[in-house]
């Protein structure tokens, strides 16, 4: 089969397009036939090696350990291990790998009948493919760490992009007021997205006008925690799911130091992979609240090119590998 392949970190230019052998299923694992892909920051950070940590965090000390990166599939289940209870060939299903070793960036991957639910029948395989860890992430921040309840003020920073674009939508379905915060070209894609008000962070500093948020998510950091501290109402809560290493370590650090010494509740998010937030996504696409926002879509031969563009920043949704 064709994979996108790398065997040392660097810019994306390491990555090869190659013949490699067809994964096989082990007793517990699905093989499905990859029809679409999409780009996540941890193929970023792991095609790179950068930041270090996440060699540290598993992806290999001084060479990649997973050959083939790309997390969050969508295709066609092909064969089954014998133990496999809930899936069988012909299935349409979508899912993430990001826990269990990658290998999404090829023509088949073998991977955990728990990483994988049926695909919502309602959206194609490119937007299955774009949904597993942005809205993962952006379910777990609002509904878990940030305890969303219907009619609060919600503020997600970065709402334009992969994240963001699904936790402004998964937002409003929890029943919330929602502002989101992008950059000019961005308003209107955001507005159309369900945001009730949208703020300009290159005309408007929302941490320095009188409103203030219940909840707020930001997708990456990109501001200080004492800033986030200012724009939470008394017993709002922030939670962030990236950024730079300052600002996880602000957060981490210095978020259950704030948490513990007074009425605002300040942290991060790791993503927790289970199969239940997948159905949970899968529910909520099949009952229209949440649409996919595609970005670009680029072919197999060209995951390079649409890592570089991930790379930048400034994706308006999210980057999709096709088939
Ligand atoms: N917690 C987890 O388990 C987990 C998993 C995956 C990813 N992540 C984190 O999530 C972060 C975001 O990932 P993503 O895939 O959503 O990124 P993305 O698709 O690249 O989106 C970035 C968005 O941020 C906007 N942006 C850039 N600078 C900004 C600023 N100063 N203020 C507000 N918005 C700004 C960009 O919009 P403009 O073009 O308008 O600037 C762009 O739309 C990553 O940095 C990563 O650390 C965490």
């Amino acid at each position: 089969m064709k994979a996108i392949v790398y065997t040392e970190y660097g810019p994306p230019d390491v990555l090869q397009l190659k013949e490699v052998e067809e994964p096989t299923p082990k007793d517990n694992e699905v093989l499905v036939k990859v029809h679409a892909a999409s780009v996540n920051y941890p193929d970023w950070a792991c095609v790179r090696g950068k930041p270090f940590m996440v060699r540290l965090m598993g992806s290999g000390l001084l060479k990649p350990k997973h050959k083939i990166l790309g997390a969050d599939i969508a295709g066609r289940v092909e064969a089954v291990g014998r133990n496999v209870k809930q899936f069988q060939p012909g299935d349409e299903v979508f899912g993430d790998k990001g826990a269990w070793g990658f290998g999404g960036f090829a023509e088949y991957v073998s991977v955990p009948e728990s990483t994988l639910a049926l695909k919502p029948a309602n959206i194609s395989f490119e937007e299955a493919a774009a949904v597993p860890t942005a809205a993962v992430v952006a379910l777990q921040g609002l509904r878990d760490k940030g305890q969303i309840q219907p009619g609060q003020k919600v503020l997600i920073n970065g709402a334009s992009g992969g994240i963001g674009t699904f936790a402004v939508q998964i937002a409003k379905s929890f029943g919330a007021e929602v502002t989101g915060v992008c950059s000019t070209r961005n308003l209107d894609m955001v507005r159309s997205i369900g945001a009730d008000q949208v703020i300009d962070y290159t005309q408007e500093d929302f941490t320095k006008n009188e409103q203030r948020y219940d909840l707020i998510l930001a997708a990456a950091g990109y501001r200080s925690i004492f800033d986030y501290k200012r724009a939470l109402s008394p017993k709002g809560i922030y939670v962030t799911t990236g950024g730079s290493l300052a600002q996880t370590f602000q957060a981490m650090l210095l978020g259950p130091w704030i948490s513990m010494t007074g009425s605002k509740k300040m942290g991060n998010l790791m993503q927790r992979h289970n199969q239940k937030d997948l159905v949970f996504m899968k529910e909520l696409l099949e009952a229209g609240k949440v649409r996919p926002v595609i970005d670009r879509r680029y072919p197999l031969s060209e995951v390079a090119e649409a890592l570089r563009y991930y790379g930048e920043g400034h994706s308006q949704g999210k980057v999709v590998i096709t088939m």
